[in-house]
Parts: C-alpha cells; structure tokens; sequence
C-alpha cells in the first residue's frame, strides 16, 4: 500500500536547539518509517521576517542540514530538500495568490501576534503578508495528507485547507486537505525555567561543545528555597528535574524524592543530569560537527533531495496549471 505522505519544514535561522528538537525533529525522525516523508529547510521562510539580514542565511542552510542529519533525518527514507531549490513552490504560491481573499491572510492570528511582537523589524511587507499562502503551496504541491506542527502553525494549517478548498471548487478537484500531525512532544524548558528561546539566552544547542553544555548545566536555575542540601526542595519549580524528566526517565522517582527529603544536594543533581544529557548530546554533536567539516557533501545531498522533490512537485504543478487553463 501507497505510505501517506508528510511533509513539514524549519527555517534556517540558527542551530538547532534541544527545545526545536523535543518539540519537531525528534518526531520527524520518528515518522520516517511509517510515512513518505518530505521535510525542508524553509529559507524564503525566513525571509518574511529576516530580509533585512540574510548574510548568515547559506551558513545557516548547511548547518540546518547538518543538524537534520545528525538528529536522524536520513535522505534515504525521507525527501531532505531546500525550498528555494524547487522553484515549483513560487509559482504555486503566485497562483494561489491570485485566488486567496486578502482578509484570510488578514485574519491570520499569528500575522497580528508578529506584526506586534517584532517591533524591531519592519515586517509590513506583502511577503510576511502572504507567507502562510506560501506554506500552503509548500505543503500543497507534494499533496501532503499530514503535517506535524505546533500548535501555534494550527491557523495557517486551517488556511491551507481553505486554499485547497476554493481551488477545487474554483478549477477541479486537485488538491487533498492536509491534517495536523500533532504527536506528543516533551517539554523542555529553557536552563533558567522559562521556555527555551534564542532571544532568552537559555537554550543549550547542538552546536554547543561537551564543556559548554556541562557549564551550562552547572548555571540552570534550581529550587531557589533551597540552600543547604538538608532543605527539602521542590523538584516541580526546578529546571534540572525538568531536564531529568526528558534525560532519566527511570531515576525520576528516586531523585523527586530525595529532593523533596533534603537527601541529595543540587550539585550532586547536576553532576548526574550532566552525564545523562551528554549521552544523549555528544554523539549528536560530533556527528553534526564531522558533517559541516564537509560543507561540499552537505550541499550535494540538498542538491540531490532537492531534485527528488522537483519531480514530484513539477507534476502537481503541471495539475494546477492545466485546471487553471494556463497551460495547453
Ligand atoms: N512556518 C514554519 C515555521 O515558521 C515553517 C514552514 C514553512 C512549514 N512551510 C511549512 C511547516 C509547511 C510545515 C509545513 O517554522
Ligand atoms: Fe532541582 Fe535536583 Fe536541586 Fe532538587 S536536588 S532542586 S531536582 S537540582
């Protein structure tokens, strides 16, 4: 039987870091067996908020790649591709332009949400605009049946049906109405509690060394009612038990409660949540690190996935097209 296509995408707008990864990339790399799956760096993404700087924007597309492939992602089961690479999503997003009412993209709540959050950027331009009719040809023109996302992309998922829906009635029936794929993810707070975020400064990446990640840890906010290693602490406030939740599954209990009994220091904690969580990270890091020593390999590998998903996309183009009359 034909695998149910997904498909979703991340900007390259830096390292990766463990809240992107427990929030999106553990679960692609989970996905990949079940399903035909397509996943993108998404850089003219990125240019709806950042055109104004783009002089990181190729580094960040290798290194985004790199990080794809040292979280799991691997070009043989999946369609690893560069959206700029298939020229196919720009002339989709132009013809679904033509069709989509200004007050949908309007309405968008993320689109008012940014316009006052980023008020650093100017980001009243047509392309932010218009960005979520640019994920719809994203995720339209593989035909996509699934899209894992985050809560917060669930509107611009709702418009991508809306757009599917009024070209088919426009034209003819071309486009399927993609679902929301939304897997559990584990929460990961930031190393000082709040959630973690590049504008924080609280995220430990994969980009950050062994040593780095061990200071790191050394730094995070715990119990602050605690002082001396007698006072009963309160694991729920905590940010390294967070951290052990995702990191010691199978120790939980026992720490929970020697914290709450004033039995282990926050020292001992962390020297514990060090081990565990360079377990999981070296091996990420020194793959990632050995796949940017060869920048030329990374760019062959988008070159490559980038041509498998030309293909496909070039076929439900050619749909679009011909139910729109454009082509003969
Ligand atoms: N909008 C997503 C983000 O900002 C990235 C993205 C672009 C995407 N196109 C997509 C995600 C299509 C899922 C499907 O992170
Ligand atoms: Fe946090 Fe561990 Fe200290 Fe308890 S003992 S407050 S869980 S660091």
């Amino acid at each position: 039987m034909k695998k149910k296509i997904v498909l979703s995408g991340a900007r390259p707008t830096g390292d990766i870091h463990l809240g992107n990864y427990f929030g999106a990339l553990h679960n692609w790399v989970q996905l990949q067996d079940q399903y035909d799956c397509h996943f993108f760096i998404a850089d003219w993404h990125a240019l709806t908020t950042g055109y104004a700087e783009t002089e990181q924007l190729q580094a960040h597309t290798i290194s985004l790649m790199a990080d794809f492939l040292a979280c799991g992602l691997d070009p043989e089961k999946s369609i690893l591709f560069q959206q700029s690479k298939v020229m196919e999503h720009a002339e989709l997003f132009l013809l679904f332009a033509m069709t989509t009412p200004l007050p949908w993209l309007e309405r968008c709540p993320t689109y008012k949400d940014q316009l006052n959050q980023l008020k650093e950027k100017d980001i009243s331009t047509y392309g932010f605009l218009g960005y979520p009719c640019l994920q719809a040809a994203d995720i339209l023109i593989y035909k996509a049946d699934f899209v894992p996302v985050g809560e917060d992309q669930l509107p611009h998922l709702e418009l991508t049906r809306e757009i599917a829906r009024r070209f088919n009635y426009l034209y003819r029936e071309v486009f399927p109405e993609p679902q929301p794929l939304l897997t559990a993810s584990k929460v990961l707070p930031g190393t000082d509690g709040r959630k973690m975020s590049k504008s924080y400064g609280n995220t430990i990446s994969f980009a950050d060394t062994p040593d780095a990640v061990r200071q790191k840890v050394q730094n995070m906010i715990t119990d602050p009612a605690r002082i001396r290693k007698s006072d009963p602490g309160h694991p729920e406030v905590c940010s390294v038990f967070a951290f052990h939740k995702v990191f010691s599954a199978e120790d939980v209990p026992e720490i929970e409660s020697s914290c709450r009994k004033g039995e282990i220091g926050c020292v001992q904690c962390k020297k514990r949540l060090q081990e565990k969580l360079l377990a999981f990270h070296q091996p990420i890091y020194e793959k990632r690190t050995q796949l940017l020593s060869k920048p030329a390999v990374l760019r062959e590998l988008i070159e490559e996935g980038s041509g498998r998903a030309r293909i496909e996309a070039a076929v439900t183009l050619d749909e679009a097209r011909s139910a729109m009359k454009i082509s003969g």
